[in-house]
């Protein structure tokens, strides 16, 4: 199975692409399941029909699926919910503080990316598309398995622990809401569908992630800030959309200087992603909506392409050997040399690039061994491990 995340700057062309890759790939032969976290139901808007929360066929080899993330919520994460409620309530905090604050921000995207690990297991598929947020909600949404991770292998068993041991006298004492099994039971069994989600989505071979931009000043900043994110989280981006291209029959002299414009931009665009796959779209003379349309613009995007191969090889990261060292490649594309740092904690590499951190568990051949350097080059950045002592 493959997995595409379509993702850019809010308005971009997001879902016009998911829906349009979708199709391309169902047209040529590919089971496909195209779906969107998103509340506004634009896929259904893309797709001009109404879609829900299960899979509905919208062409041949081809489902879209529009999550519904609350009710996903409140199945998984129902128990938690209940519990957490219950200690803000005691804490003071009321009925619609109290369980706002009992789903932290992101979550219920998150429950959504859970369906992934289903799907690869089931078999059912040969493509998923995912149509997701815009940028900034979906770098957080991808760096939250990581960081849920973290947590639930440090702290977690210790707090179970902890809670069994005390739960008889605590509930004798003090009127604090503890934790039962029935909680733990549900926050250990959400972690174990997101694990198995990280692992797939951090599969170059498996997920790829397609930003789609305009050639404008503002979006290009914000892909490439995403270009390195993605890359820090150890996901593969194999292809860059350039969407809404003034197409040359244009030659009205008020466009004409838009031309010059996005010209030099589709310059700075070819220089900054030139080790992933630049694909050009041109912006259409009418809303490019519904299935026909879609498949034109399908077309055009990928001419003879399977939008299911992967456009480059691109990998997230790579343990090379150097000799008796070992160096940990990463590409952080963007990153300047100030921003990044690296602090090696125990058994974890802590690489910090801007505000974004990640806490990466080093494999066994590298936990034996000790940092020498680390390097920003070319943006890849490169941690040397020498022998021990
Ligand atoms: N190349 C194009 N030519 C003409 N119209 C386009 C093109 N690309 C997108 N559109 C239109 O622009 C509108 C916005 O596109 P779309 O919904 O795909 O953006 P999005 O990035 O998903 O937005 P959001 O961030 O709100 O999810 C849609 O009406 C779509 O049909
Ligand atoms: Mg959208």
């Amino acid at each position: 199975m493959r997995v595409l995340l379509v993702t850019g700057k809010g308005g971009v062309g997001k879902t016009t692409v998911a829906a349009a890759t979708a199709l391309k790939a169902a047209d040529r032969g590919h089971r496909t399941l195209v779906m969107s976290t998103d509340p506004a139901h634009s896929l259904a808007d893309a797709f001009n029909m109404k879609l829900g929360d299960e899979p509905i066929e919208v062409s041949d080899n081809l489902v879209a699926q529009q999550i519904d993330s609350q009710h996903r919520l409140e199945q998984y994460w129902g128990e938690v919910r209940e519990y957490l409620t219950d200690l803000f309530d005691w804490s003071g905090l009321r009925g619609i503080e109290a369980e706002e604050l009992s789903v932290f921000p992101g979550m219920d995207e998150l429950f959504a990316l859970a369906d992934v690990k289903d799907h690869a297991v089931s078999g059912t598929y040969d493509l998923l598309v995912v149509d997701c947020a815009p940028t900034a909600e979906t770098l957080r949404l991808l760096s939250l398995p990581e960081i849920l991770g973290w947590y639930m292998d440090k702290i977690f068993p210790v707090e179970r622990k902890v809670v069994k041991a005390m739960r008889p006298v605590l509930s004798k004492v003090v009127s604090i809401p503890i934790a039962g099994d029935e909680v733990f039971d549900a926050a250990e069994g959400f972690y174990g569908r997101i694990q198995g989600v990280r692992d797939i989505l951090t599969n170059p071979f498996v997920t790829s992630a397609r930003l789609v931009l305009n050639p404008e000043k503002m979006v290009i900043n914000e892909a490439r800030r995403t270009y390195t994110y993605l890359g820090l989280f150890g996901y593969a981006v194999d292809g860059v959309v350039v969407n809404r291209v003034l197409p040359d029959a244009i030659t009205d002299p008020y466009f004409k200087r838009w031309q010059e414009v996005q010209a030099e931009y589709l310059e700075d665009i070819e220089d900054g992603f030139a080790d992933v796959d630049i694909r050009r779209l041109r912006l259409f003379d009418e809303e490019m909506v519904g299935v026909d349309k879609l498949r034109l613009l399908g077309d055009e995007l990928y001419g003879d392409i399977d939008p299911t191969s992967r456009l480059s090889d691109s990998e997230p990261f790579q343990v090379l050997d150097d000799g008796d060292d070992v160096v940990l490649a990463m590409a952080v594309p963007f990153a300047d040399k100030s921003e990044v740092d690296v602090v090696r904690y125990g058994e974890e590499l802590i690489i910090t690039v801007g505000t974004y951190r990640r806490a990466f568990i080093l494999p066994d051949s590298l936990r034996r061994r000790v940092v020498r350097r680390a390097k920003l080059e070319g943006g890849v950045l490169r941690v040397t491990f020498g022998e021990p002592g």
